[in-house]
């Protein structure tokens, strides 16, 4: 599978495929600004947790490259880093990822060393969210049977990372070995990730592809033609509780009740042991445009409120297993995921 062009450094600025456009156009955004970047990260023009991050990671290169000069060059790129955090507090790869950047910031004084050592962490992070795709993909495919036919939830394939994807990697591995016979993809109401993109991606890759609404999920599941529920995620708590699109919860309920497993596919820069559980994640509140419009046209009356949380969290006790780079943590719970973190930072 070749990586998608999710993002790319150009000289001086960040080129990203704009998804809010897809499928029926293939256009790039150029953001030479952080308001420019920012702007993309709100509006979902990049999304999903791993490329939110990466996309971040780039722009502190602009912030240092927009900055000063001057005594005011530290100020001011921290002000820019602080706009880059006010986007969106889900994805913990967010702030993850700008936590790595403030510290080569403040290693590398000076403007030139500065963007250096920034552009250098900004691709050495995209390279490695390509290959913990690819880990992540051997591992999870290692868990399905021949002709597996899998159902996901919103888009956590390439467009969501730096090209290959977390549930999505899984999918293009099993499929490269020949044991998966088709995917379901939820179209993952309001903002259509699963229609639009995940559809898109999977057919670009001649993967057999059926979109259902989220609201079918429970009623295909009791089918007994699905063998597992893989989805990815935007942060992991301490005790195994995984935030991801709305929508996750309900689909995670509905595979206990009817015997499939439930998979998360993430890298360790989704995991958040500051936070000890889930009840304690931020999940973002979207507008009631989203709820409220759709192409222009009014689908609710005015006097109509709306409730529109961008994602929920799912229980660790709902999750057969989490799948990262590292392994696959069966039955999650504080321990394993503090053992495979401790691993990792061992072997780095
Ligand atoms: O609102 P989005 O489109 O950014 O939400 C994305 C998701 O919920 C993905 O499933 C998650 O980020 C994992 S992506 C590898």
């Amino acid at each position: 599978m070749v990586p998608l062009p999710t993002m790319q450094w150009m000289d001086g600025f960040l080129r990203l495929l704009d998804q809010r456009q897809l499928p029926s156009e293939e256009t790039y955004i150029d953001c030479r600004d952080i308001d420019s970047l920012a702007e993309a990260i709100r509006t979902l023009a990049v999304r999903g947790a791993p490329a939110i991050g990466i996309a971040a990671a780039f722009g502190a290169v602009i912030a240092a490259l927009t900055s000063g000069p001057g005594e005011e060059f530290n100020e001011a790129f921290h002000s820019k880093i602080e706009t880059l955090e006010g986007t969106r507090p889900t994805a913990v790869n967010l702030f993850h990822c700008l936590l790595i950047q403030k510290e080569i910031f403040r290693r590398n004084p000076g403007r030139e060393n500065a963007v250096r050592a920034l552009l250098k962490s900004a691709h050495e992070m995209m390279q490695s969210d390509l290959q913990a795709s690819r880990r992540m993909g051997r591992f999870g495919a290692d868990l399905l049977q021949s002709g597996s036919i899998v159902l996901t939830h919103c888009n956590a394939g390439g467009l969501a990372t730096a090209g290959l994807g977390t549930a999505l990697a899984v999918i293009y591995e099993a499929w490269d070995r020949n044991i998966l016979t088709k995917v379901y993809a939820d179209e993952t109401r309001p903002l259509l990730q699963g229609a639009r993109l995940t559809a898109w991606e999977l057919s670009r890759a001649g993967i057999p592809v059926d979109v259902l609404p989220d609201s079918a999920a429970a009623s295909l599941l009791r089918n007994g033609e699905v063998n597992a529920v893989i989805v990815g995620s935007d942060r992991i708590a301490a005790n195994g509780d995984a935030a991801n699109k709305i929508g996750t919860y309900q689909l995670a309920l509905a595979a206990k009740a009817h015997g499939v497993p439930f998979y998360v596919v993430a890298p360790l820069s989704t995991f958040d042991v500051s936070t000890s559980r889930g009840s304690e994640i931020e999940i973002e509140q979207r507008s009631r445009d989203e709820l409220a419009c759709f192409e222009g046209r009014k689908l609710l009356p005015e006097a109509a409120g709306v409730w529109n949380p961008a994602f929920d969290v799912t229980p660790a006790l709902l999750i057969t297993a989490i799948i990262c780079e590292e392994g696959v943590l069966f039955s999650p719970d504080a321990e394993s995921i503090k053992s495979v973190l401790g691993k990792s930072s061992n072997s780095r």
